[in-house]
């Protein structure tokens, strides 16, 4: 049996993105209000007193955007202290990067996951729901871009770079984003769009499979199996004498259930098993702020740590409709 010791955090629901593929400007989204976040007390007692006694030992902080909490760096910085905390890492938007990266870097933070899905930057603000610009100043891709040179600069290693591919916006950069491996240690991921967050985007474009852009890269550079793998389910592979790598996450045409390693903490204190299933969420913050004993919240875990295995996708009941679900990546922490 797979052991469950990845946690994802999400530290924040908003976002200042409005990815089409994620959450967009026609959905209406009741966002959290400050005092409904765990607090980043609370936060870290929960890891320290609930989950790293359940065998949790890798963790990711995600959002929304976690780098919008005015927090971000301590809750790093006292993660990352802790002896039992083996891999600390975080996934963002980058937007925020250029400001804070050496302040996430001195605070113990050495690895981080960054969205782009487009080297064009027209191509991306619209992706990103953002205003076109030509103003270099104002654009998000620079934005991002930067962020993510610097980044790299500073040594954040792995330095991985997150594509969700959609037919007609972003698939014939494929290869374009693929050669960013090729001179630099960068390992770039592509995505298979799913239905969650933007169904009607998902119904009119429909995703891009994995194998067809492994054939692309294949036909081009040929195609290796291999490289460092992550926490993550992505499948990595190397186009020969490249330093990065490709990594494939393939959701829709492959079920990895069967491998799940990952629960994952909301903003607002619930602990959900399963990305696609809501059965089995606990809400550890209510009890917490009531005052509940952390040994009674291990138990819960403990509880829900062996339900898990039945806890997936192929057994999804309520809060689904077709493949949908009824919460966006950034609600849930994506
Ligand atoms: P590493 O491999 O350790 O770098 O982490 P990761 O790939 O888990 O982190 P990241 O936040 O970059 O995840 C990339 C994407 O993989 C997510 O945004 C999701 O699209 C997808 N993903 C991650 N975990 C799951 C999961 O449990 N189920 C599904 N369906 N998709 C997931
Ligand atoms: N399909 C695939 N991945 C998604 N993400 C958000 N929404 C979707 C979706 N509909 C993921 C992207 C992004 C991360 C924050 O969430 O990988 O990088
Ligand atoms: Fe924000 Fe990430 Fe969602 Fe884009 S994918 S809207 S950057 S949380």
């Amino acid at each position: 049996m797979t052991q469950v010791d990845y946690l994802r955090i999400s530290l924040v629901d908003r976002c200042n993105f409005r990815c089409q593929y994620c959450m967009p400007e026609h959905l209406e989204l009741n966002f959290l209000r400050r005092a409904e976040l765990l607090s980043s007390s609370e936060l870290l007692t929960l890891v320290r007193e609930v989950f790293i006694p359940e065998g949790f030992t890798r963790f990711r902080l995600t959002g929304g955007e976690p780098l919008l909490r005015p927090d971000v760096v301590e809750i790093v910085r006292q993660m990352a202290a802790l002896p039992q905390v083996i891999d600390l890492a975080m996934t963002t938007n980058g937007f925020y990067l250029k400001a804070l990266g050496q302040d996430l870097y001195n605070a113990g933070l050495r690895r981080i996951n960054i969205s782009l899905d487009s080297l064009v930057p027209d191509t991306f603000a619209r992706l990103a729901g953002q205003p076109l610009t030509r103003d270099p100043a104002k654009s998000r891709w620079q934005q991002v871009w930067q962020g993510i040179q610097h980044a790299y600069e500073l040594g954040f290693d792995p330095l991985k770079l997150n594509v969700v591919v959609i037919p007609g916006m972003n698939d014939h950069e494929v290869l374009d984003l693929a050669a960013l491996t090729l001179k630099r240690r960068w390992h770039v991921r592509f995505i298979e769009f799913m239905p969650i967050g933007n169904e009607v985007l998902f119904g009119e474009r429909g995703w891009v499979s994995s194998e067809c852009i492994r054939q692309q890269i294949r036909e081009r550079w040929g195609l290796a199996e291999g490289g460092v793998k992550g926490n993550g389910p992505a499948d990595v592979f190397q186009i020969p004498g490249a330093l990065g790598t490709v990594g494939f996450i393939s959701q829709m045409s492959e079920c990895f259930c069967d491998r799940c390693n990952r629960m994952r903490l909301s903003a607002d204190g619930w602990l959900r098993p399963c990305l696609l299933n809501e059965i089995g969420q606990v809400d550890l913050k209510t009890p917490l702020r009531a005052g509940v004993a952390t040994q009674d919240l291990r138990d819960r875990i403990h509880h829900l740590l062996t339900l898990k295995p039945e806890i997936n996708y192929k057994n999804r009941e309520s809060g689904t409709q077709g493949l949908g679900y009824a919460r966006t990546m950034s609600q849930i922490g994506g």
